[in-house]
């Protein structure tokens, strides 16, 4: 389903951070989006800890939204070490969990990875010196190949990139100055603005702001949960 203007109403939302004992927290927030939007992107840190039970309570409130499901993981759902089984509570919820893949639904090509920490511009953090930093470092440039061959696989004209790791540091103004570093990597809008997108969400920083663009113009959505957005609800409404 599309809008008069032949665009798609994509709603964003991430770092729900589900815990045990909030069973049914989303159940009306997603009824409202399913009546408000076509496709739903969740942008990870859905489960507070990564533990099966959380997963399984969003699972049961994922039932309440009749419309496509497409997300990817954050960090705090990697925390128990569970990733497997979190993964497949919420793809028997219907969420089309994206890790380097890309989906299209309705003429829009949906391409996510988590991303990965790292810093930004001239600041990145590079391969320098001990074997554990490499390491870091090789994690972030991997996520950042994972998004590019993912984003060659899409045949769509438009495009929405959904990650959990801010792509900019635009979007993680009012966060502390100390952690900018760990919120997000560059090397990710580098990727990005090698195409054309219509648009790139992601969640991560709780104090961060609503809007910003890529180095190259895209626009830039952080659609945490806690940021305030035009909407006025802790979810984006996007069109595009
Ligand atoms: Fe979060
Ligand atoms: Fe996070």
């Amino acid at each position: 389903m599309e809008t008069e203007t032949g665009r798609l109403r994509v709603a964003a939302i991430g770092d729900l951070h589900v815990k045990e004992d909030e069973g049914g927290a989303y159940k009306e927030l997603f009824g409202e989006i399913s009546r408000s939007a076509d496709v739903l992107v969740l942008c990870g840190d859905l489960t507070d800890l990564g533990k099966p039970k959380e997963a399984e309570l969003l699972a049961d409130d994922l039932r309440a939204c009749a419309i496509p499901i497409v997300g990817v993981l954050g960090n705090h759902d990697y925390e128990c070490g569970n990733v497997e089984e979190v993964s497949a509570i919420l793809k028997g919820a219907g969420v089309r969990l994206l890790e380097g893949q890309s989906v299209e639904i309705d003429g829009v090509g949906f391409v996510g990875v988590k991303g990965f920490s790292g810093g930004f511009g001239r600041r990145m953090l590079g391969a320098f010196g001990e074997p554990a930093i490499k390491q870091f470092v090789a994690e972030a440039m991997n996520e950042a190949m994972r998004l590019e061959n993912a984003m060659r696989g899409v045949k769509s004209k438009r495009a929405v990139v959904v990650l959990h790791y801010a792509p900019i540091v635009e979007t993680l103004e009012g966060e502390p100055l100390e952690i900018m570093p760990f919120l997000g990597s560059s090397r990710l809008a580098e990727t990005i603005d090698r195409f054309k997108v219509s648009a790139v969400v992601h969640g991560h920083a709780h104090r961060g702001r609503y809007e910003g663009r890529t180095p190259g113009g895209q626009p830039v959505y952080n659609v945490a949960r806690q940021i305030e957005k035009p909407t006025g609800k802790p979810y984006a409404l996007i069109e595009v």
